[in-house]
């Protein structure tokens, strides 16, 4: 079959790769239809480096048809139509028992320290085979795979695998609901989603995104958009009698804008081994913590930051005196997609479309166009938001 693989520093390329095959009894092989590039994606293909081999397939944002399952497969059978979540978590031990998907006890890489495995993402999260390719093998099928209608567009259930959930439990995070006032820093296909949904819960939303053409379709979704400057944040304090919103999502995380390589290597530092880990801390600065920083300034007295963006490195510093003395909560981590499904699915499948995920999308190109349709999304060239990749489009040209 057809994959997307890594092949070095921001170099990926497609190639013919063995089909995937049941290897336990619990997983099951999936057809796919719809695949999609993340901005955690980026991450791999610019400083995740050391931790990939060349070959590996990557992708964690899949969905498609069931093609094969294992002996001990009960939930679903070839035909049916899935979504596949980016963690792969058994459902039965005592983190996933509590909906902490993303830190499963079965599938949690002790090598690298890290919670459950994820599909396509690194040696640090399992060297798991991802789904950016033609067919995926998911392991845990019974718990992992979201059955669906055949009715509707791929669109509207394919963001159930990560960036709708992530934005769901961003939120969630932040408390926001009706009569509240939420900033959304950051607005990529997760802020989009976070700021679309607290509108959606009843929220006042503010949009601080430095690209038009991201501010332009927050908008169109009720979003009070701004560039990051100081007079956003004045904007904002004015409009909450001077307080600051209740809460403020952080959609950026470590590829603030201008610098990609400088937020990746810090968001690395805190897990290489010492002495890369250093010298990598020496040449870099904690200006990509802009975004972290805004918002901790931003959120009034008592207010929760609610970090989805993707941020590391031991050696940060961060405004602890101002954080205790405003009184904030910090809430963060990655997304536990399985324990916000059923919230979200019925929203997915509304015909008015709340959420507005038939919004979302910029490209749909044929998989083999993923080389320069990962260089188009990094650099966010040609209007770039999301990009989805489909590898039934290959089949068509060969
Ligand atoms: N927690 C999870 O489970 C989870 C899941 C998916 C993605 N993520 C992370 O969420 C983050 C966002 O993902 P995405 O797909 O939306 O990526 P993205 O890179 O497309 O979005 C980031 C956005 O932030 C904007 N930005 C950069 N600097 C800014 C600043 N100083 N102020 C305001 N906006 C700024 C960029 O222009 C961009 O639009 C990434 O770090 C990704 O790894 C986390
Ligand atoms: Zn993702
Ligand atoms: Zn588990």
């Amino acid at each position: 079959m057809k994959a997307v693989t890594w092949q070095g520093k921001r170099t990926v390329s497609v190639e013919e790769v063995p089909d995937p095959q049941i290897v336990e009894h619990t997983d099951a092989v999936v057809r796919v239809t719809s695949t999609a590039i993340c901005g955690s994606d980026l991450h791999l293909y610019e400083v995740l480096s050391p931790y990939m081999t060349p070959g590996d397939v990557v992708g964690h944002e899949p969905m498609g048809i069931v093609e094969e399952v294992g002996a001990g497969v009960t939930h679903v059978v070839p035909g049916d139509r899935v979504v596949v979540p980016f963690n792969i978590a058994c459902g039965h031990c005592w983190m996933c028992r509590r909906g902490l998907q993303s830190q499963c006890e079965t599938t949690q890489v002790t090598e690298s320290g890290c919670g459950a495995a994820l599909l396509g993402y690194s040696k640090l999260y399992g060297q798991v085979p991802g789904g950016q390719a033609e067919y995926l093998r998911v392991p845990h099928a019974d718990h992992g795979l979201i059955k669906i209608g055949h009715q509707l567009p791929d669109e509207r259930y394919l963001f159930l695998s990560d960036i709708l959930p992530t934005a769901w439990q961003a939120v969630q995070h932040a408390g926001v609901g009706e009569g509240q006032s939420v900033a959304v820093v950051g607005l990529g296909p997760v802020g989009q989603f976070a700021a679309r949904i607290a509108r959606h819960l009843g929220a006042r939303v503010y949009g601080i995104e430095p690209l038009r053409e991201r501010r332009d379709m927050a908008a169109r979704h009720g979003v009070e958009v701004m560039a990051p400057d100081d007079e956003a944040l004045a904007t904002i304090r004015e409009a909450t009698e001077g307080r600051g919103p209740d809460a403020v999502v952080d959609a950026v995380g470590m590829e603030a804008h201008g610098n990609p390589v400088a937020a990746g290597a810090q968001h690395v530092v805190g897990i290489l081994p010492d002495v890369l880990g250093r010298k990598l801390m020496s040449t870099v600065g904690s200006d990509r913590l802009s975004a972290l920083h805004t918002s901790i300034d931003l959120v009034r007295r008592g207010g929760t930051v609610s970090l989805s963006g993707v941020y590391g490195g031991a050696a940060s510093p961060m405004p602890l005196l101002r954080m205790f003395d405003k009184q904030l909560t910090l809430r963060m981590g990655q997304c536990n997609v399985r324990s916000w499904t059923d919230d979200l699915l019925p929203l997915v499948e509304d015909p008015a479309d709340p959420l507005g995920v038939q919004d979302l999308v910029t490209h749909r190109l044929p998989l083999e166009q993923a080389p320069a349709a990962y260089e188009m999304f990094q650099k966010k060239t040609d209007g770039c938001i999301k990009v989805v990749l489909d590898p039934t489009a290959t089949d068509r040209a060969n």
